[in-house]
């Protein structure tokens, strides 16, 4: 089969598009020929060494993916040939085949197409683990959602959204922040690429949210964004840690004691893992969410596999409105 592999740490550069052995499911697993994989930016931390996780190599990046069963490995009950499936593999996305636990495996749709099923699991996964599991996010409170424009940030905004609370989107561009009022936020701030002034940006912050503040703050940018951010919280507010492409910031501990707040972490990915029961709540909910019209993912680019790279470098440029996905094309180089 053909992969997108990385051989070793680096940039989007490095990765390969390499014909290697097509997969055998294990005891357990079924074999998945892949459709479509969403892109993340998780994908762009593993591939040089930066993620949470460290898979031996060659491997592909590819996180979670949408496609039809196609082998069954030994003892593997309730599901057939041809099932349309999504799933989250953590590696393995960008390529023809990848071999998952069949427990991980979540049925389609008859409706839902491959590009959508490839972008649901991990940015509403997290999004909707954040706001109900950790801050118990109430009909009527204030969210405010920096980053709001990104992968997981827009599935905040429409989460929040259908969850009753009053949005207000926070991003770095006009253009951005235009998109997550089209998805349900109420108001939007438009911050600096570079974030300076971390009074004035404080300041901008608690215009925007009013006197009361935020109930509850989603930060999937950390950085230079992420105290003046928590300074613009609510008495009594939980700060969400999603993700740092800004950069891992320090937070003066006299904050949170100031404002009465928690400041929560989130890792969907272990939640997934400790709590499979509650998981596979949040997914249904998720998919019962999407069937309503409640969620929509903004797919705004789609890319072949051999391009694969083209995506990462995107989003680590901060160019990316929504979400993309990679479409595999059997065969096709
Ligand atoms: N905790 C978890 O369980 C979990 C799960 C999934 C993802 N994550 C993390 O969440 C973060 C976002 O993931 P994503 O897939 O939603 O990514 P994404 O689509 O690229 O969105 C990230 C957003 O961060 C903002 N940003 C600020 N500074 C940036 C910089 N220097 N480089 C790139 N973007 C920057 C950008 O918005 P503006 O330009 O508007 O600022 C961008 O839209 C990542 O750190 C990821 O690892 C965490």
């Amino acid at each position: 089969m053909l992969a997108l592999l990385s051989h070793a740490p680096g940039g989007p550069e490095t990765l390969r598009l390499e014909e290697t052995p097509t997969p055998e499911p294990g005891r357990g697993e079924v074999r998945i020929a892949i459709a479509a994989c969403g892109v993340n930016y998780p994908d762009a931390l593993i591939i040089e060494d930066q993620y949470q996780f460290k898979p031996p190599r060659p491997f592909a990046p590819g996180f979670e993916i949408a496609g039809t069963i196609d082998a069954l490995g030994e003892g593997v009950t309730g599901w057939q040939l041809g099932d349309r499936v999504i799933a989250h593999c953590i590696v393995g996305g960008m390529a023809e085949y990848v071999t998952v636990a069949a427990h991980h495996c979540v049925r389609m749709p008859a409706e839902m197409p491959f590009e959508i099923g490839a972008s649901l699991l991990v940015t509403y996964g997290t999004s909707l683990h954040a706001l109900k599991d950790r801050a118990e996010l109430q009909a009527g409170e204030t969210l405010l959602v920096l980053g709001a424009a990104g992968g997981v940030g827009l599935a905040a905004v429409e989460l929040g959204k259908a969850m009753g609370a009053r949005v207000i989107a926070a991003a770095s561009s006009e253009e951005k922040a235009a998109l997550a009022r089209e998805r349900g936020a109420e108001a939007t701030l438009v911050y600096p690429r570079e974030p300076s002034d971390p009074k004035a940006l404080a300041k901008a912050f608690k215009d925007v949210c009013g006197p009361a503040g935020a109930q509850v703050i989603y930060d999937p940018i950390g950085g230079g964004y992420a105290e003046p951010a928590l300074r613009a919280i609510a008495w009594g507010g939980r700060y969400l840690v999603i993700g740092f492409p800004a950069g891992i910031p320090r937070i003066p501990l006299n904050l949170p004691l100031l404002k009465g707040c928690d400041i929560q972490g989130v890792f969907w990915g272990s939640f997934a893992e400790r709590q499979p029961q509650e998981h596979a709540a949040n997914v249904q909910s998720l998919l019962d969410l999407w069937q309503r019209g409640q969620i929509q993912p903004t797919i705004s680019a789609q890319f072949p596999l051999p391009q694969g790279g083209t995506a990462l470098a995107k989003l680590l440029q901060r160019e990316v409105l929504g979400k993309m996905v990679v479409l595999i094309s059997h065969g096709g180089r």
